[in-house]
């Protein structure tokens, strides 16, 4: 393979730009030219591509955000959008592909290879950490540490009022970010999309705490599950303690990339155009048990996500 493009879509996420890097590097390692496609999806319709060169990642790799940009697009769904994307492919003489990005964007890139025959490559980005076959999605583990700094703070003030914070996270329909922000920060309580909850059972734990010598609680509330001002409301009906609600917001989808997400960014990247490198196309690369893997784009996004309830029942015995 001679040439092949690069594009991030959807959400973006710590770690792209890394990625972005190592895709280019790795590229030109083996020979080839490398094309960044700008604006995702969107850009491949409407042809927005540009020459990688070696120094076009300069000092990107500690960088948050993603440096070709990205957009949600929906046309990429229809086929004239699809035909529109292949028509630049082959204008460019681009052989293969790289798509960066989460659930949505492998769903597009399954659609190039299956239907129209172009060697694609999925590397899963998206801080949600909502894909089955790999342990960890890029950007996951920086997100992750953005939450625990600002509960952190949130635990100061909290204590010193004695009251409940409601911290509302992301993660659309998942629950990871919640289950590892909430177990990592000391929260006493998470909820998730994943497990039913009762606002009596709640309130039962916080008074347990407030009886056992706790002078504030945190509880990590899922975006799937509800807003935190709707879910503090709920619950001030219920208690006397006095409860506030932060949303962390967009904050946890900027900031430089941890150290984990730098090191998978490398190795994710790097076996993507090694594949491609190899003739191999319509993959995903993800990590599974430490190990760098990849699998049938096919299969991997057919995958139900597991949500992981021994985590769940870990926070509920140390967290009290
Ligand atoms: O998929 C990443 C994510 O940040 C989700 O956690 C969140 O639900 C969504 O994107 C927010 O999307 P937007 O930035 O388009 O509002």
């Amino acid at each position: 393979m001679k040439r092949i493009g690069l594009l991030t879509s959807g959400g973006d996420a710590p770690g792209m730009n890394a990625a972005i890097r190592a895709v280019v590097r790795s590229g030109i390692y083996f020979g080839m030219e490398v094309y960044g496609i700008e604006r995702g999806y969107a850009g491949l319709i409407e042809d927005t591509v540009v020459p990688m060169e070696m120094r076009s990642v300069s000092n990107i790799v500690q960088a948050g955000g993603t440096k070709l940009r990205t957009a949600r697009c929906l046309e990429m769904l229809t086929v004239e959008g699809q035909k529109k994307a292949v028509d630049t492919l082959e204008k460019h003489g681009i052989e293969g592909l790289v798509v960066i990005g989460g659930d949505g964007s492998f769903r597009g890139a399954k659609v190039l290879s299956e239907k129209y025959g172009v060697p694609t490559i999925g590397i899963p980005g998206t801080i949600d950490n909502d894909l089955e076959y790999t342990d960890y999605t890029l950007g996951f583990d920086t997100a992750v540490n953005t939450c625990l700094d600002i509960i952190n703070k949130l635990r100061d003030t909290m204590t010193s009022h004695e009251r409940v914070s409601v911290v509302e996270v992301m993660g659309r329909h998942c629950g990871d970010i919640a289950l590892y922000s909430g177990i990592a920060s000391g929260a006493e309580i998470i909820v998730v999309p994943e497990i039913a909850f009762s606002m009596d059972e709640i309130v039962t734990r916080i008074n347990r705490s407030r009886a056992n010598g706790k002078h504030s609680n945190i509880i990590v509330v899922a975006e799937g599950v509800m807003g935190a001002d709707d879910f503090a409301k709920q619950l001030q009906a219920f208690t006397t303690h006095s409860v506030r609600p932060t949303c962390i917001g967009h904050v946890q989808r900027g900031g430089s990339p941890s150290m984990a997400d730098r090191m998978l960014a490398a190795q994710f990247g790097n076996k993507a155009v090694r594949l491609l490198n190899d003739g191999i196309g319509n993959r995903v690369v993800g990590i599974r048990d430490n190990k760098i893997i990849d699998m049938d784009i096919i299969e991997a996004v057919s995958m139900k996500k597991r949500f992981n309830y021994e985590l769940y029942e870990t926070l509920q015995m140390i967290s009290m």
